[in-house]
């Protein structure tokens, strides 16, 4: 789908040669660079003006006016970096008056997951003093904490935990969001904190994105009207009790078309054309802008190859002056240093383009404050921009009280911490569960089940707190919790087991399935382990490839002729044709959060067999028929081979009589299958890939410049069309490499089962005087797979362009490991080399002929 109505045409902009006279800015020399506009398309046509709800007040724009005119730019610029709680002291508070700071996911005060209440008050009450101590900066302006408040207060221990946004969307009830957000806002006000990343209105358009659960439907209609609840629930309503004392500033994130890149990769490319990132990907702020969000965060993602946070076009004609949108535009952890041109430690186009506060977790905040001063006072950045900014933020802060609520340890709610986790909020969180639940098959009506029988439960998530709440739980990624990280939370098989006993019946946990007594039915709990963010992202949808431990153990409990329940745990609709044809019924429980005792109220009957809660769910994704069937979406058309196993809006009752067939197809289509060349390098790093030069420390390249680190140099140089190589030169003063790298593990295994080859297009400058290795890896080095391509290179001919093809499986035998790889291509040595570089690609062998073959035995 490619886009008509958006123009590329290139401009060249001049960048900012920064002197290297502070030891804190960073020395990065930046050659012009290119840069890709979308042009100003159809800005009218396609973008409506919001009807906002909260107006803007003459008395906060003049107090805003005045602050501003004592400022200076020191302050100001300060006012725009956001660092991370594990980076900063309450002394650089002090000292720089930060805007905002937050913590990140799996980020609390003291480092200590356990932290109490007490310890984040603490925290909240120290930033703030420093923020308004004006003894050193001359700042009295009150700085601002924003944190992941994404399914509850997830970052701290005892919080109520709601289901994901995925389950949401699947019980399709404003009204209760609204109160899910309300309760949150209540619980991050208890910790003295200000401020929510939340709700990600993400689209999401192919589920094979580790993000899916992030988002409330792959239609927009949903989450149109859910931001708009969501933002009520957090901020309050205008003109009533907006941002009063039990309310958090929103924010709506990620702008825009996070849903929507290529092959559902995280912080990808989105093609979408303008009409589309309207209709689909922009529903989310229309509604949760109208109802009065003021913040929204950049997305990480590509609009038609150019990053989001450099694109002017959408922050500032689009967002805030086509739509309105007044409030502050904060960046993405580090998303800005992704544009092209910049580094985490210095970016123009960034605060160019419109982006107002920038999240700059590490230790990355200190030069990139001294290189924005130095921008501005260089004429690279208009004031009046800075200004904006800095108005945007003030504005924000001062309708949300916070320049005359009294200190975070004195708040309404603050250290009321019997809030944190009450039981209200626990049954706002059940009654979500209850009505997330979404039932697929349900044959002979098994459900709901008979409290008094004997009850067997199964499966590695049956009494699992850490697994049925997901990613963004304590941890960011959600791993390594146990039960008793989550107090006052209840498994599923806690909640089944209370049930039956209470009737009389009585209900047996055994991971593994096995018993003594042969029970009268089996509930087995399996899904998907937790992960966030680009962790998440898979290739295909089938669940548990290559490993069908939980298909294995619905099998042999079949096989005993007992009945079994499945309840699968996802964050994602999944390819289970296998396990829904052993199973008797199959419920979809999403990632329910804490209050695992709402599932067996709903599957569970009361003891006299009638119906103790009905079923209501509804997915709000279409469900695949196979395991590529990754993009099939509300809306599409439907061919007899190509439709989804249920569709949108799929979901039994108890009323409905009807059986699933046994016989659903399991096979594996592997002609489909991966047989599509992995782009790696063309011209540039593709997305998710970006090039980094390692020799003793790394630092990330800015393409279409020339940079020396350590022993290696990278220059961009033509071979066909401008740029579109490079060339590296390794001194042979130390170890040095070449790598291309991902933010998070990717999954190569299917152009790895396509029998396929590492392809590199590459020209001998000067021969090697030692060892050079082509390696694979995974996260922390783990995985490291190298392959020995001396001999090769030490036979090539000087100064022409050959290909080289390496096979995957040399990587293999190296010990790659090819489900979760982060550097594809790392090109090393310790001696001198000289070698220029330009497509790189994996591809399947029969495809390939290359000059030079590398097979392995
Ligand atoms: C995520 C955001 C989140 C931020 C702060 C990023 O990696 O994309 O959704 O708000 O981190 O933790
Ligand atoms: C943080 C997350 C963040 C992620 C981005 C983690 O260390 O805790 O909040 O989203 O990094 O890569």
């Amino acid at each position: 789908m490619k886009s008509n109505s958006v123009k590329l045409f290139t401009v060249s902009v001049s960048m900012v040669l920064l002197s290297a006279c502070t030891a804190e800015r960073s020395e990065i020399k930046q050659a012009p660079i290119e840069q890709k506009n979308a042009e100003i398309g159809d800005l009218e046509k396609v973008w409506p003006r919001l009807d906002i709800k909260v107006k803007q007040d003459p008395k906060i724009e003049l107090q805003v006016k005045s602050l501003l005119q004592q400022m200076s730019l020191e302050q100001k610029i300060a006012q725009m970096i956001q660092p991370e709680i594990r980076d900063i002291t309450v002394e650089d508070m002090r000292k720089y008056g930060f805007g905002s700071y937050l913590n990140g996911g799996g980020s609390f005060p003291t480092a200590d997951k356990k932290a109490p209440a007490s310890d984040w008050i603490n925290l909240a009450e120290a930033m703030y003093q420093a923020s308004i101590d004006d003894s050193i900066d001359g700042s009295t302006i009150p700085t601002m904490w924003g944190t992941d408040a994404v399914h509850g207060h997830n970052n701290v221990i005892g919080a109520t935990l709601f289901p994901h946004n995925i389950g949401l969307g699947a019980m399709n009830n404003p009204a209760l969001v609204e109160q899910i957000a309300a309760a949150t806002a209540k619980e991050v006000m208890v910790t003295g904190i200000d401020w929510v990343f939340a709700p990600t209105v993400a689209v999401v358009r192919d589920d094979r994105w580790g993000r899916t659960y992030e988002g409330y439907s792959e239609d927009p209609e949903i989450v149109r009207s859910y931001a708009a609840s969501v933002v009520k629930g957090l901020q309050g309503t205008v003109n009533h009790d907006f941002l009063g004392d039990s309310r958090v500033i929103s924010t709506v994130k990620h702008f825009i078309g996070d849903g929507g890149t290529e092959k559902g990769d995280d912080q990808g490319d989105n093609i979408a054309s303008e009409q589309a990132l309207f209709d689909l990907h922009a529903q989310g702020y229309v509604g949760g802008l109208t109802a009065g969000a003021q913040s929204v965060m950049a997305s990480f993602n590509s609009w038609h190859g150019k990053k989001n946070h450099g694109s002017k076009y959408l922050l500032t004609d689009v967002l805030k002056e086509r739509m309105g949108f007044d409030g502050f535009v904060v960046g993405d952890w580090n998303g800005h240093g992704q544009v092209a041109g910049c580094t985490n430690e210095s970016c123009v186009q960034a605060v160019n383009a419109g982006l107002d506060i920038f999240m700059v977790p590490t230790a990355a905040w200190k030069p990139l404050y001294h290189n924005l001063i130095a921008q501005v006072k260089a004429g690279d950045i208009e004031l009046s921009r800075i200004d904006d900014a800095v108005t945007r933020i003030l504005r924000v802060k001062i309708r949300a009280g916070l320049f005359t609520k009294p200190s975070p340890a004195n708040r309404l709610l603050s250290g009321k911490t019997e809030i944190i986790g009450n039981a209200q909020h626990r049954d706002v969180a059940r009654q979500a569960v209850r009505e997330s639940l979404v039932l697929l098959k349900n044959n002979d009506q098994l459900l709901p089940l008979s409290p008094t029988q004997t009850i067997l439960v199964a499966g590695d998530g049956a009494d699992n707190i850490g697994k049925q709440a997901g990613g963004w739980s304590i941890s960011w990624q959600g791993t390594g919790n146990k039960n008793t990280d989550f107090p006052g939370a209840t498994s599923i098989y806690q909640g089944i087991e209370q049930v039956a006993r209470q009737a009389g019946g009585q209900a047996n946990l055994s991971v593994d399935g096995s018993f003594t007594k042969k029970p009268d039915v089996a509930i087995v709990v399996f899904g998907e382990d937790p992960y966030a963010e680009g962790h998440g992202d898979i290739d295909n949808l089938e669940y548990q490839r290559g490993n069908k431990r939980d298909l294995a153990l619905l099998k042999r409990l079949k096989a005993q002729g007992i009945p079994v329940v499945s309840l699968f745990i996802s964050g994602r609709p999944m390819w289970v044709n296998a396990e829904l044809n052993a199973s008797d019924a199959f419920v979809a429980a999403w990632l329910p959060g804490t209050e695992g005792d709402g599932v067996a109220q709903v599957i569970m009957a009361k003891a006299d067999g009638e119906v103790n809660y009905p079923i209501t769910g509804k997915l709000s994704f279409s469900w695949p028929s196979h395991r590529d069937q990754t993009m099939i979406n509300r809306g599409d058309s439907y061919s007899e081979n190509h439709k989804p196993l249920f569709t949108y809006g799929y979901g039994l009752g108890y009323g409905d009589i009807k059986n699933l067939s046994n016989t659903l197809d399991e096979s594996v289509d592997a002609s489909t299958n991966g047989a599509s060349p992995v782009v790696l390098f063309e011209r540039a790093p593709k997305t998710p890939w970006r090039s980094f030069i390692s020799s003793g420390k790394q630092r990330q390249v800015i393409e279409s410049s020339q940079q020396t680190f350590g022993a290696l140099s990278v220059k961009a140089i033509d071979k066909v069309v401008q740029e579109d190589a490079r060339l590296l030169t390794f001194d042979g003063s130390a170890a040095a490499s070449y790598q291309l790298i991902s933010n998070f593990p990717e999954d190569l295994r299917a152009i790895d089962e396509a029998g396929s080859v590492l392809v590199t297009t590459i020209k001998l400058i000067k021969p090697p005087t030692a060892n050079v290795t082509l390696a694979m890896s995974c996260e922390h080095d783990a995985c490291d797979a190298p392959v020995d391509i001396t001999k090769q290179l030490s036979a090539m001919a000087i100064d022409s362009w050959q290909t080289v093809a390496v096979d995957l499986q040399c990587f293999n035998n190296a010990g790659a490991d090819m489900a979760k790889i982060v550097s594809p291509f790392t090109l090393g040595t310790v001696g001198k080399l000289g070698i220029a570089l330009s497509a790189i690609k994996l591809q399947p062998k029969k495809a390939v002929k290359a000059h030079w073959a590398i097979d392995c035995p």
